[in-house]
């Protein structure tokens, strides 16, 4: 029975940053302390791999914090945190020299200064990147620094299951109290197939987005809301799940999972968005064009597509300067060229995917949910910086900064954590292996029909209740069949799929007005 003193759940970039930033510190006061990093699969398989465009941060003489917040806000539709926002974007430089100094590559301009690219709803070049590949990059600089620590251990292919609190020791535990405690977690062994108890003093959530409740998402397949679910079940308090953001430009690639990003600094590049016959349409929508904020860019792709009866629109390249773009973009371009779409003579068919989940669970600007000793950080947290939509580049800057404000706070609160010696080992009595992986298998399928059809970038109150009926009735089905069964990852996946897709559904219904990423057409006005 492993006992730690900090669980990290996640490894990337908000799990990372958090625990290197332990690791330093108590190395750097000699304090033994032992750190627990779990992946669900192996380390480096996390959203922040796949970014692309880059890291915003004020970096550029012509630039400003105050810019960066208004930019923030405005894509926020203004129900931003405002306070959060002036943390993120003034502690943003001290945060990227910090990835810097661990071993992070930016692109730079012949000049030596670092190479700032500009992204929708932004009014400055303020985007860090590595090619468009800047996401790997930090992933592999993170990683890197951590394994370099004796006192962080990583374990790959292990599940975190469900998170403990008093509520494993027979208490009833209700969602508002404000002495819930977390105690670490059940996590499942996927080499063994058995479920362990980590205990931990201090437990961080990391675990990233949502992106699979949904039939077509730019996030890679570990994107199941498990934190979420997680702290929901332990009466943690969720936020804005109503906004979920779609990416403009997915590449269009039917039946692929996920779908591969076109990035937005393409458009920042000087991509244009296009029909088939070359004619364009953002003119009608906002006067920023293909470079306005992405819940606008993809719901006017949405509206086009339904108007003219196709599946996706386009994006052109094609007058751009080919050696540069190359250089700026070369995955994208290959990507596209094994496809036999040659960015010189096609233009890039593009279609809206799933890509990021706004809301998340409840933290203060610490990093702290309403659960004692459990911390959230990254995606599967909301701090309040996004507002209801994120500005393009922000997500990895939020990840970072809050990873330093987590890792400060349970530094100073460390030593108020006692664990209790009870906690019961996993109770699996009565359950057996399940036979019947045909009705996970279904069973996902009717979710994500159910999420894309009825709670996609245009909402309607029918289309809404239709899904919240639908859900009740796979949520039913599912519990019967967790009750029974022995734990699988695909069965944890899926309970956790729809348990978001419930706070979804429900914060999306409850939402009267249109505002950023929430559009409901029957509340027009
Ligand atoms: P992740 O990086 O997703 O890491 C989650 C971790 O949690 C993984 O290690 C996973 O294995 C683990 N995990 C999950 N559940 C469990 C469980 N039950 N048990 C154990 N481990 C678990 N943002 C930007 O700011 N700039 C960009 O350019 C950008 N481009 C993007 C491009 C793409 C294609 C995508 C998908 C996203 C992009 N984003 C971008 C968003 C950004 O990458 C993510 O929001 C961010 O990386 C999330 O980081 P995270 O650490 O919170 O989660
Ligand atoms: C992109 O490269 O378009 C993704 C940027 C982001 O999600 O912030």
């Amino acid at each position: 029975m492993p006992q730690f003193d900090f669980l990290v759940i996640g490894s990337g970039i908000a799990g990372l940053s958090y625990a290197a930033k332990l690791a330093r510190h108590f190395e750097s006061i000699r304090q033994t302390v032992s750190i627990a990093v779990i992946t669900k699969v192996q380390a480096d398989e996390t959203n922040t791999k796949y970014a692309q465009g880059g890291i915003a941060v004020v970096w550029g003489e012509s630039d400003t914090f105050e810019k960066h917040i208004n930019d923030t806000m405005d894509a926020g539709d203004g129900i931003n945190k405002k306070s959060i926002v002036e943390i993120v974007v003034k502690e943003a430089p001290e945060r990227i020299q910090e990835l810097i100094d661990y071993g992070t590559r930016f692109d730079r301009e012949s000049g030596g200064e670092y190479d700032l690219a500009k992204e929708g709803g932004h009014s400055d070049h303020r985007i860090l990147h590595f090619k468009d590949v800047t996401g790997a990059e930090i992933e592999r600089a993170l990683l890197e620094e951590v394994l370099r620590h004796q006192n962080i251990e990583v374990f790959t292919h292990y599940y975190a299951v469900e998170l403990i609190t008093q509520h494993h020791l027979g208490e009833t535990v209700y969602r508002y109290r404000d002495d819930i405690k977390c105690f670490g977690a059940y996590v499942l062994n996927r080499r063994t197939g058995e479920v362990e108890k980590f205990l931990a003093k201090t437990t961080l959530l990391a675990t990233g987005g949502i992106g699979n409740i949904y039939q077509s998402t730019t996030n890679p397949t570990i994107a199941t809301g498990d934190g979420i679910a997680m702290a929901y079940r332990a009466k943690g308090v969720c936020d804005n799940m109503e906004f979920i953001q779609f990416h403009p430009t997915s590449l269009y690639q039917p039946g692929q999972k996920p779908s591969f990003l076109i990035s937005e600094a393409v458009r920042g590049f000087g991509g244009i968005l296009k029909h088939a016959d070359g004619s364009t349409f953002m003119e009608n929508y906002d006067t920023r064009l293909s470079l306005a904020p992405r819940d606008i860019v993809a719901r006017a792709i949405d509206s086009e597509m339904k108007k003219n009866g196709v599946n996706h629109v386009f994006l052109d390249v094609r007058h751009l300067d080919y050696d540069k773009f190359l250089e700026h973009f070369p995955n994208i371009t290959q990507y596209c060229l094994e496809l036999g779409i040659d960015v010189r003579k096609d233009m890039i068919p593009v279609v809206p995917a799933q890509h990021y989940m706004c809301g998340g669970i409840r933290v203060d600007e610490w990093g702290k949910t309403n659960i004692n000793f459990l911390y959230a950080v990254g995606e599967c947290a909301c701090t309040g910086l996004h507002g209801a939509n994120r500005l393009a580049s922000n997500s990895l800057l939020e990840a970072v900064v809050f990873g330093h404000r987590a890792y400060e706070s349970a530094v100073a609160g460390f030593d108020k954590a006692v664990l209790p010696d009870n906690l019961p080992e996993w109770d699996d009595s009565g359950t057996t292996h399940p036979e019947e992986n045909v009705l996970v298998t279904e069973m996902t399928r009717e979710l994500n029909s159910i999420m894309s059809n009825y709670v996609g970038i245009v909402r309607t109150d029918r289309r809404m209740k239709r899904a919240y009926d639908r859900l009740e009735l796979l949520h039913k089905e599912h519990e019967e069949l967790y009750k029974e069964s022995k734990i699988s990852v695909a069965i944890c996946e899926l309970r956790n799929m729809i348990n978001v897709s419930y706070l979804v559904i429900r914060m999306a219904m409850a939402r009267r007005e249109n505002i950023g990423l929430h559009y409901n057409a029957d509340h027009v006005k």
